[in-house]
């Protein structure tokens, strides 16, 4: 273990947790490979986990129709924070359609999108989908008469910077992670670009401080400036990174990524979701990687690995066993992305004694369907 300073925040921006005395303890490491970011359960409650995916913040912002879309996935993503009260929040990938972004702001989008976690005092992590960086796409519209719309530059770049250039996955992180104390997003290592959303986080439970609940991984399944793929650098990373930290596979292991893998295919549901598959849409093709480099053979050797968390499908909602582990699709939180299928949030929640793992999807409207033990 290197030696480290902490530094524990009292979260003070909401009453309410003020009230739990909920704490969240970041470490700062030098040590990529040992996870020193890491949450803290509240005493005697479960974890509460909420997954918001493909929010596609920032499309067609020339128009009306656009930040309409973002204004109704900050009310989807209020009522489910306040309904659930989670004690942590994963943005699953596609939090912006950075195709429709034609300058370097997205991270203005991006800042909307994590607005309603962070006021709630809320701790999050986020990963990257196919479109956080994708580049910008010309729309037809703006040959015609009409032409471009006036460009308003951010006020931190120069003229020249303003050019249709978008925002980067490493910017995009470096600026989540610089302005937010409740982020615990992290750029991983170098020798994994162009991933970056590689990292781990604990949970550590109140009662037992020194022995994770849980463990948290985050993968960056691509897309956008290069493949849809976790590469081999990826599973090695995660091969090494697991037995290193959680070698005789006590800690039970949860996997975040946002591009199902080619595994999803193989377990999906064919019409009807029918048992051991659990969930309440299944309207489109699963949309895979393009490869498989290994990532899956890993996970279902690990005992301790309970289950991937994906979003991109936004007609999908189901969690289907796999060997060991589950596979599941989060639910489509955002009003941008195609698709006009309800929106919600996946929930996880894990009780520590007896140990368990459920999950349920929680709707914009309040109803909650598809409960699944995963554990
Ligand atoms: C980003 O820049 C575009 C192009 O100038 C502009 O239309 C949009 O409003 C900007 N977005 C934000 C969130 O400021």
């Amino acid at each position: 273990m290197p030696t480290s300073s902490y530094f524990t925040i009292l979260s003070n921006s909401c009453l309410v947790l003020l009230f739990q005395a909920f704490f969240i303890s970041i470490a700062a490491s030098s040590d990529r490979h040992t996870p020193e970011n890491h949450i803290r359960t509240r005493a005697g409650a479960p974890f509460k986990v909420a997954l918001f995916a493909d929010l596609h913040f920032g499309e067609n912002a020339w128009t009306d129709w656009g930040p309409k879309q973002d204004v109704n996935s900050i009310k989807v993503m209020s009522s489910v924070l306040d309904t659930e009260t989670p004690d942590f929040v994963v943005y699953l990938g596609d939090v912006v359609t950075a195709n429709n972004i034609p300058i370097a702001n997205a991270s203005l989008y991006w800042d909307q999108a994590i607005s309603p976690t962070r006021s709630r005092g809320i701790p999050w992590a986020s990963v990257f989908g196919n479109h956080d960086d994708a580049p910008f796409e010309w729309p037809m519209e703006w040959f015609a008469a009409s032409g471009i719309p006036q460009l308003v530059c951010p006020v931190l770049n120069s003229g020249e910077e303003c050019s249709f250039r978008g925002t980067s996955r490493l910017e995009l992180m470096k600026n989540e992670m610089d302005n937010n104390v409740l982020s615990l997003s992290k750029s991983g290592p170098q020798d994994l670009w162009p991933g970056i959303s590689n990292y781990v986080l604990q949970v550590l439970s109140k009662e037992k401080p020194h022995t994770p609940l849980v463990y948290l991984y985050f993968l960056d399944s691509g897309g956008g400036t290069y493949p849809e793929v976790i590469s081999t650098a990826q599973a090695d990373w995660f091969k090494h990174i697991s037995e290193e930290i959680n070698p005789d596979s006590r800690v039970p292991e949860l996997i975040f990524w946002h591009i199902p893998s080619k595994a999803y295919k193989k377990v999906a549901p064919k019409f009807r979701i029918h048992k051991p598959c659990v969930g309440s849409i299944n309207k489109e093709k699963v949309a895979a990687q393009e490869a498989e480099m290994g990532i899956m053979k890993i996970l279902v050797k690990r005992p301790s690995v309970k289950a991937v968390f994906v979003g991109h499908n936004h007609g999908l909602d189901w969690c289907c066993p796999y060997g060991q582990l589950w596979l599941c699709f989060a639910r489509h939180t955002g009003y941008g992305g195609y698709g006009n299928w309800a929106r919600g949030s996946r929930i996880l929640e894990i009780n520590e004694r007896p140990f368990s793992i459920s999950s349920w999807i929680r709707m914009e409207d309040g109803s909650v369907h598809s409960e699944v033990i995963l554990s």
